[in-house]
């Protein structure tokens, strides 16, 4: 199977060699061609160029992409797709007044979405969290982090993590799982936390390890979840069982987990809502993507991740959903972009770097993912005709994306 796409009028993330990271200032440069062409075979982007260039070429199917734009499909590197139900009350509890930290205090929040998850099966919570993954597919994601973390016991844990493999199975896109050993503290465990770390160190995380189910190691490091001792804890365990680690950091408060991530040689940190000098120069000289999540902010009315002083210390950064039931309800892509570039003041060239190059480095894949490049896999978003592309995160509510193929193939 091959599909040509002609006459693109603006063909975005072109890379002719395999960048798998972008930094600082080089976040401002989006590599563009005007009046493209694109050659797919099979999975597998082989040929591209200006439509000057073009050599007459057979393909089973022709797409005329004239007035559209042309990009790799979003690079999601953190989300927690997988989850039961919804938290609706809480919502308009907020709007009343109550805080997202007052209910999770009352036993709601986190402890809330492990109930509901703990009472319905496999196959169920394996429908709920397919359709979404339908959704985010359609609103041009084309690869996806996605998170255990609502089970909060072995059993449960291992009920959402198998629900991923089911998904990774299934769909075409690329998944990366995440055990989120450290969440939150179950109720069963309210004034012994040390008695749950145990458990997670001695029980779950060689549970996960044995089924390999997940990659990486995560935990929720902030007050009144897991503090510096216990997030060290966990990790270690991670890595001993070859899981790489990636943490919530610095989402309400900031006292080193920045550090300590970085330390551990985490693959990213993610959240970073307050961020003080000090965590951004321990991320200078290190591997460790920071990952903003700006629907997060929006949703809950926190502060927005300081993007520009990120990228302006001339460090990388990824952009992501966390796509989940309690902070960040929505897996669209395409509204974070927009919000990053309207809220943390980024450019939609740095906005676009973010979400699809970095935000693959994010889930260790920008060797095959994330660019416009020879070779790598075929996976790409054509909109609608649109003037151009600063559209994208201009025009922030309207849906733009006419197709999106995966694997060389339209979804
Ligand atoms: O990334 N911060 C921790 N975990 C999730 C949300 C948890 C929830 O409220 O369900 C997040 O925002
Ligand atoms: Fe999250």
């Amino acid at each position: 199977m091959s599909i040509l796409i002609t006459n693109i009028k603006e063909l975005l993330q072109v890379r002719d060699t395999n960048v798998t990271i972008v930094k600082g200032k080089d976040m401002k440069v989006l590599p563009v061609i005007k009046n493209a062409y694109v050659l797919i075979e099979h999975d597998t982007i082989v040929e591209y160029g200006h439509m000057d260039d073009f050599q007459d070429t057979d393909a089973d199917e022709i797409i005329d992409a004239t007035g559209k734009i042309v990009l790799p499909t979003w690079c999601d590197s953190h989300t927690h797709i997988v989850y039961a139900g919804d938290r609706t009350q809480e919502f308009v509890d907020r709007i009343n007044g109550l805080s997202y930290e007052a209910i999770a205090n009352r036993g709601g929040g986190i402890l809330n979405s492990a109930e509901q998850l703990q009472n319905t099966s496999e196959d169920d919570l394996y429908n709920q969290a397919a359709k979404r993954l339908t959704e985010v597919i359609k609103l041009g994601s084309g690869a996806v982090e996605i998170k255990s973390g609502y089970g909060l016991t072995v059993e449960a844990e291992l009920k959402m993590l198998r629900v991923i493999k089911r998904l990774k199975h299934d769909f075409p896109v690329k998944i990366k799982p995440t055990l989120l050993a450290a969440h939150a503290i179950p109720k069963e465990f309210k004034n012994n936390k040390k008695g749950f770390i145990d458990l997670v160190v001695n029980e779950l995380i060689p549970a996960v390890a044995e089924e390999q189910l997940a990659e990486y190691i995560d935990v929720f490091c902030e007050k009144g979840y897991f503090d510096l001792d216990d997030t060290a804890r966990v990790l270690e365990a991670g890595k001993k069982h070859r899981l790489i680690p990636k943490i919530h950091v610095n989402q309400f408060n900031a006292f080193g987990g920045v550090a300590l991530g970085v330390n551990h040689k985490a693959l990213s940190i993610d959240h970073l809502e307050v961020l003080n000098p000090e965590d951004i120069s321990a991320l200078k000289d290190s591997n460790t993507m920071p990952v903003a999540l700006p629907s997060c902010s929006y949703f809950l009315s926190i502060p927005y991740t300081p993007g520009r002083a990120i990228i302006d210390a001339g460090l990388p950064l990824a952009l992501a959903t966390d796509y989940n039931p309690g902070s960040t309800p929505s897996g669209n892509m395409n509204f974070v972009i927009s919000t990053a570039c309207i809220k943390m003041k980024l450019t939609p060239e740095e906005a676009i770097n973010a979400a699809t190059i970095n935000g693959a480095y994010a889930m260790g894949i920008s060797n095959q993912y994330g660019s416009i490049c020879r070779g790598k896999k075929a996976n790409l978003i054509i909109t609608k005709a649109i003037p151009n592309y600063y559209h994208l995160p201009y025009a922030f509510g309207d849906n733009l994306i006419d197709t999106v193929i995966i694997n060389g193939q339209k979804f």
